[in-house]
């Protein structure tokens, strides 16, 4: 079999593509069972399962990458495993073991090493990790049994414009989370109320929608699919709020930043502050870092122009290209954030 598949790497979207195989396994009776691959994309379930009626289900999203060398660099997949696991607490399901997780993160990619795509290419293997509960239940409450896949797909760039920066909106009759509710933890409902506002959002050219905070709509949240960051002079500030997910990208990105010698604040970011920042970005796992052109208030009719010449910010850029090379190893990963497949 060839080594990689042939693709047009440098233009392949953000998208689903059928690789060989994906990775499972079942909780039943009291413990998880064995991993076990197959080439089926099709999942067998109950009418009544509580995956269908009740929202349990959860999921993670993570990247392998080719380096220069040649080697397979998975990024971060123990706060992965350690996110998945706080969203199975959250809505009781039952948390998969940490040391499992790993071994199917690094055993799906291996079987599917000819959809890496290449060092250099700007794309990479998006791993999408999930959980669902399986039992019959029509009653409100928990499974007893519960089925955990792993599947891959190579992908570009979330955004079509990829590292350009593009508009977001602020929709104030829209809320994806509610406060002390699931926003914290990656459940498929927070995107299933996004839904709306979303589909809003791109067709009035809007690349995603900023959420502001469900109780009193003055603090910045995070967008729908990724968190949110400001550049103001030497401080890198990022929304504190329960009603977000933690993403690993802001984390890493902080970290960074805070190597380049720029100061973090992680604090309630009033909206009004976007008049004073230099730079904003939404940053994730799939939006990487993608820069912010302008925030429109909508019902607010406030806009706030970010970009002015239409071009990333320096310190975005900057940001954008140490996690990159550090994701591909072209860069040191002095954190240890990196697990490179033998
Ligand atoms: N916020 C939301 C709502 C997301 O869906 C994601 C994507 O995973 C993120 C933030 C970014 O998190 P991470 O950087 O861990 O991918
Ligand atoms: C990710 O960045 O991994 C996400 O899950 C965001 C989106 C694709 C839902």
């Amino acid at each position: 079999m060839e080594k990689t598949v042939n693709m047009d790497w440098a233009h392949i979207p953000f998208g689903y593509v059928k690789t060989d195989y994906n990775v499972r396994c079942t909780f039943k009776n009291g413990e998880w069972g064995p991993i076990e691959v197959t080439d089926s994309e099709r999942v067998d379930v109950h009418m009544a399962a509580t995956c269908l009626h009740y929202g349990q289900e959860i999921f993670e999203g993570q990247k392998a990458f080719r380096g220069k060398d040649g080697k397979i660099r998975i990024f971060r997949i123990n706060d992965n495993a350690e996110r998945i696991q706080r969203s199975a607490n959250g809505i009781l399901m039952q948390p998969m073991p940490i040391e499992k997780f790993r071994e199917m993160a690094i055993k799906v990619v291996k079987l599917n090493e000819r959809f890496i795509p290449p060092y250099g290419s700007g794309a990479s293997l998006y791993i999408r990790p999930l959980e669902i509960g399986m039992s019959a239940q029509v009653g409100v409450s928990p499974a007893t049994e519960y089925l955990f896949i792993m599947f891959v797909t190579p992908v570009g760039p979330y955004f079509k414009e990829g590292f350009k920066p593009t508009k977001v909106a602020i929709y104030r009759d829209y809320d994806r989370a509610a406060p002390c509710g699931t926003g914290r933890w990656k459940v498929g409902g927070n995107y299933a109320a996004s839904l709306t506002a979303g589909d809003l959002a791109h067709k009035n050219g809007y690349s995603a929608v900023l959420y502001l905070d469900p109780k009193e709509k003055k603090y910045i949240d995070e967008c729908g699919p990724a968190n949110f960051f400001a550049i103001k002079g030497n401080k890198y500030i990022t929304p504190k709020s329960g009603s977000i997910l933690p993403s690993i990208t802001n984390m890493s990105l902080q970290q960074i930043a805070k190597d380049m010698g720029l100061e973090i604040e992680c604090r309630p970011m009033h909206v009004e502050e976007l008049a004073e920042i230099d730079e904003a970005a939404e940053c994730g796992t799939a939006a990487v870092a993608a820069p912010i052109s302008e925030v429109d208030d909508v019902e607010a009719g406030k806009k706030y122009v970010i970009s002015k010449d239409g071009n990333p910010g320096p310190v975005t850029t900057k940001l954008y290209n140490h996690l990159r090379a550090i994701q591909l190893g072209d860069e040191e990963d002095k954190h240890g954030w990196v697990t490179v497949l033998d």
